[in-house]
């Protein structure tokens, strides 16, 4: 009989990415291809890319350099690159530096089967075609999570908002949404086999759409059916473009406990005139009209958001305008990173990268402090309060303490209780870090 071969998966990038590994094992166990967590056994090794900035491109090569040295202690050893650097790399990767044997994008996953078997046969294999309607929404993920608490579904590939920085759209290809049937019963199997949280995933899940007969099922809808699969299911969901995330989404999220108290809305900046520049399509004002109407519909709402420091044009006021829209919306969370140009888009055909890097370094530490002063004060806030929190695991700090999440997404500790990962407990918050709150049981 032939040895099953076994392939070793490592990803980077986005939940997203994280949600397509899962599908690719799904894809390879189908094909008869065997799962190692264990890169010294592995006779097949994937990397799942991310080319959203250049240091995530950077990791990526100097990873693959490595297998590369694995490769001369096994000369039958595959590499393959997934994801978003496979289009744009695989001329420089397959050809120039003979790094890897397989090259696969994003919506071409079905073919994992085949191009390896066209590897086994001695020839490279290439596939980087975009769909418009691949969405893998028959496929069963095989979880890769650690706790099985907690699993990502994708609702949506591709993006077509074409922020002027972002490779998204050119990575992912066109914008296309997922039967909603096959999301709700992805759910379902879920909550059966224990899961009790689900991340619903898109580039921006507000324009979500599914016809089906005379019905149109947009977000809302389908997160109100998602809610309804059984009321211990968390859900939750991201991203949320502000341009048009709306009254009847919040409404929804407002009515249904088990829907997340927490909407991550990234702003991205806080001046008109970058904002603009950056074709995000709203205003500072409209954004701030979105803010007001979160806090106005579900109180208590945890609110994150990312941030680019130094893009193109950047000047100090703009800076500014950023830091005092942070502090106006006081966020309790945010992710903030330095503009960083990539090709194929918009901003590095037409617009100059012209701060230079010590400024946007100098904005980018400013922007976190403030944020760092903000998460403090976010969970000085919650001090004293009682969370309903969703047990994952052991925390790693202390063999004697779980770590679970709070419906607004922040971690909390607490001593062991009897009910373990899966189980809902309600703790008092008595202490804080400015990652993690503490507290008892009560
Ligand atoms: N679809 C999501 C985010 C996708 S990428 C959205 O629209 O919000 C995640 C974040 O990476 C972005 O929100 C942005 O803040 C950041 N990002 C994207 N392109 C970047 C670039 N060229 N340089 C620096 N940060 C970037
Ligand atoms: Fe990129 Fe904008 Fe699409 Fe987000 S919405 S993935 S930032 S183009
Ligand atoms: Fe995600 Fe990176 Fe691609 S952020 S969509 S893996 S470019």
């Amino acid at each position: 009989m032939k040895n099953i071969q076994k392939v070793y998966i490592e990803t980077y990038g986005c939940q997203m990415n994280l949600s397509d590994s899962e599908i690719v094992v799904s894809i390879l166990s189908e094909g008869g291809y065997g799962r190692t967590e264990d890169i010294n056994s592995a006779d097949i090794i994937f990397v799942n890319t991310c080319s959203i900035r250049e240091n995530a491109e950077e990791r990526v090569r100097k990873r693959l350099q490595f297998f590369r040295s694995l490769r001369k202690k096994k000369p039958e050893l595959v590499i393959g690159l997934l994801g978003c650097m496979a289009d744009r790399t695989r001329a420089a990767l397959m050809d120039e530096e003979k790094l890897l044997d397989l090259v696969a994008g994003p919506d071409a996953y079905r073919d994992l089967p085949q191009l390896l078997s066209q590897v086994g046969s001695g020839q490279k294999a290439i596939n980087t075609i975009l769909s418009a309607d691949e969405t893998y929404a028959d496929i069963t993920p095989v979880r890769l999570d650690a706790n099985h608490v907690s699993a990502f579904i994708s609702i949506m590939r591709g993006c077509e908002n074409y922020c002027s920085y972002c490779v998204v759209p050119s990575t992912r290809g066109q914008e296309r949404s997922r039967d909603a049937a096959s999301v709700v019963n992805e759910t379902r199997d879920l909550f059966e086999k224990g899961y009790r949280e689900v991340t619903l995933l898109g580039q921006n899940v507000n324009s979500y759409e599914w016809k089906s007969g005379d019905e149109t099922i947009n977000f809302a809808r389908l997160l109100e059916r998602v809610a309804q699969v059984d009321p211990l299911m968390r859900v939750r969901f991201a991203t949320s473009h502000p341009k048009d995330i709306s009254d009847e989404l919040l409404h929804t999220i407002a009515r249904h406990t088990n829907l997340c108290k927490t909407i991550h809305l990234p702003v991205q900046s806080g001046s008109n005139r970058m904002l603009d520049l950056m074709n995000r399509k709203y205003t500072r004002e409209q954004y701030m009209e979105r803010i007001d109407a979160i806090r106005r519909i579900i109180p208590g709402c945890a609110i994150s958001t990312d941030i680019i420091a130094g893009f193109c044009h950047e000047t100090e006021q703009d800076h500014r305008d950023t830091l005092s829209l942070m502090e106006w919306v006081g966020y309790d969370y945010a992710y903030m990173f330095k503009y960083s140009e990539r090709p194929q888009t918009l901003a590095a055909d037409t617009l100059p990268d012209n701060v230079p890097g010590t400024v946007k370094e100098q904005r980018l530490r400013e922007i976190i402090d403030l944020q760092q002063k903000l998460s403090y004060q976010s969970n000085r806030q919650d001090t004293g309060k009682t969370f309903e929190v969703l047990v994952e695991g052991v925390s790693k700090r202390a063999e004697t303490r779980y770590y679970g999440r709070n419906s607004q997404n922040k971690v909390v500790v607490f001593p062991k209780t009897g009910s373990g990962p899966g189980s809902y407990v309600h703790v008092q918050v008595e202490r804080f870090t400015s990652a993690t709150l503490l507290g008892k049981v009560v």
